[in-house]
């Protein structure tokens, strides 16, 4: 029987986003039933694929690490038990299919025997045929049961794989995601981008009831929260709580945009202040474990300490990146927060209110597969956790990233666009030096930039962050020239 994979599955197995391997088969050259491809299929295509350290199973993990500067690799093998209750759920399959096989084993022999029996009472032509028939039953089965097949590297692969890291699909939205070493259901879905529900994440609220509807799940972590009889009965579990065994689909609940997002305060501690340049600074805050900011790529928050006040800054992390939140804040005299920030009024673990989420600059349609995104100096921010928004959802066939620095240092972590560019396929990276020039000027460069690299604007969608002059001749050149003006997404980031 051939052996079928999902897309998500087999672009891990040969080191190659989802999106990459739907191109191929929308360019004919893999095929696809139900959303599945073939092993043997996939092993034509990518022949180099190997079970070996430096192969392609690791190569997906390997660019996200470089990518994000995690480190992933630390969190990727399971706890001892839930690697054990994987083996025996692996074991358990292995009986259940054997027992079949033997099952149609004895089935085909029977067959064989009373088609021979038949045959002895038949005659002429017909005898002759029904000979003929079990002498070919015969023969198949000596084949089958003389060499067997040997399961190709992509098969060994899968199983591998489907130790360390199970398979997630929601339903009704259809979204698929792994969940690797220890990490819950909840975990595994935020860090692939996915906005499941949840509240406390720390088994208390109820908030991340998911319906297990297949596969078998495992508690991780000891809840308060009382599920009813009836709930558990029906699959009814925490996905904050609980980790896949094996494979699972779940009837889970998702926001769908930032209105399905409450407000929420929550007191975080400062983790790192950093000086990206010499008029920005890096802060890293983290909040409680037991109280996540929930929130969409691209949105802000409102941060504050005493005796600086509040302010409204774009979040530069990607809800994937667990309970951290980054935020880029440019020196600024009319800012009472940078001002007390550079004056080094905050230090390490000091704490800070975060109000939020704010803002709609979220990524619109996900299954977009052409993104360019344009940063003007800390516009970089809201538009850095897009990016990581988008490769972790690993939609889009193509990404663009424009930076415009108007400001001395205006390209700082230019190391991680670099970084971006040289681990993905398919990613560029532009940086554009608009110092001194006007606006005008520097609106004319992004749009050369943007058009210079697609082949036409109806297809693509574009999100920019920058000063309100900029954005607005930008927004205007481009629609003028084909853009959807519904796939311009801008935030003004002065
Ligand atoms: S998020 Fe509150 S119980 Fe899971």
């Amino acid at each position: 029987m051939p052996h079928a994979l999902n897309l998500s599955r087999a672009a891990r197995l040969v080191g190659v986003t989802r999106a990459a391997l739907q191109a191929r088969i929308r360019s004919g050259e893999l095929a696809s039933m139900d959303g599945m491809v073939e092993a043997d299929e996939l092993l034509r295509l990518y022949p180099d694929a190997r079970l070996d350290v430096d192969g392609a199973f690791e190569r997906v993990t390997e660019i996200k690490e470089r990518a994000f500067g995690k480190r992933v690799r630390e969190r990727t093998l399971p706890s001892q038990e839930l690697l054990a209750e994987r083996l025996f759920e692996h074991a358990r399959e292995l009986a259940d299919t054997r027992a079949h096989l033997q099952k149609y084993h004895l089935l085909v022999v029977d067959l064989g025997e009373r088609i021979r029996a038949l045959a002895g009472d038949g005659e002429g032509a017909l005898r002759a045929q029904m000979r003929e028939l079990a002498d070919t039953l015969d023969r198949h089965l000596a084949v089958i049961l003389g060499e067997g097949e040997s399961p190709n590297a992509i098969e060994i692969m899968d199983d591998m794989l489907s130790l360390v890291a199970s398979h997630v699909v929601l339903r009704p939205s259809g979204h698929e995601y792994f969940v690797q070493g220890a990490d819950t259901l909840l975990e595994g879905a935020l860090k692939a981008g996915l906005a499941l529900n949840y509240g406390c994440s720390s088994g208390t609220c109820g908030l991340c009831k998911v319906r297990v509807a297949s596969g078998q799940v495992r508690r991780m972590h000891p809840h308060d929260y009382v599920l009813s009889e009836a709930e558990k009965r029906s699959g009814v579990t925490l996905a904050c709580s609980y980790a896949p065994v094996s494979d699972v689909v779940l009837e889970a609940l998702e926001a769908l945009g930032p209105q399905d997002i409450p407000e929420q305060t929550i007191s975080a501690r400062v983790r790192a202040i950093e000086r990206a340049s010499a008029d920005i600074v890096l802060l890293h805050l983290q909040t409680p474990r037991s109280n996540r900011l929930r929130f969409f790529a691209g949105q802000s928050a409102v941060l504050g300490f005493h005796p600086a006040g509040s302010e409204e800054f774009p979040i530069a992390s990607c809800p994937c990146d667990d309970r951290n939140l980054h935020f880029h804040i440019a020196r600024d005299p009319s800012s009472s927060f940078a001002e007390h920030l550079f004056a080094g009024v905050l230090g390490r673990n000091d704490p800070v209110t975060v109000f939020g989420p704010i803002g709609d600059f979220v990524l619109r349609d996900e299954a977009a597969r052409q993104l360019a995104f344009i940063a003007c100096d800390t516009g970089f921010a809201p538009v850095k956790s897009l990016v990581e928004h988008a490769l972790a959802l690993e939609n889009a066939e193509r990404i663009c990233l424009v930076r415009l620095a108007t400001r001395p240092d205006g390209h700082y972590l230019g190391n991680l666009c670099r970084a971006w560019s040289e681990a993905l396929d398919d990613f560029l990276y532009l940086p554009i030096d608009g110092a001194g020039r006007s606006a005008q000027e520097n609106a004319d460069a992004l749009c050369r930039a943007i058009e210079g690299n697609f082949a036409g604007l109806a297809a693509l969608h574009v999100y920019a962050a920058g000063p309100q002059p900029i954005l607005d001749e930008v927004q205007r050149r481009l629609c003028g020239r084909g853009l959807p003006a519904t796939q311009f997404a801008r935030t003004v980031c002065e």
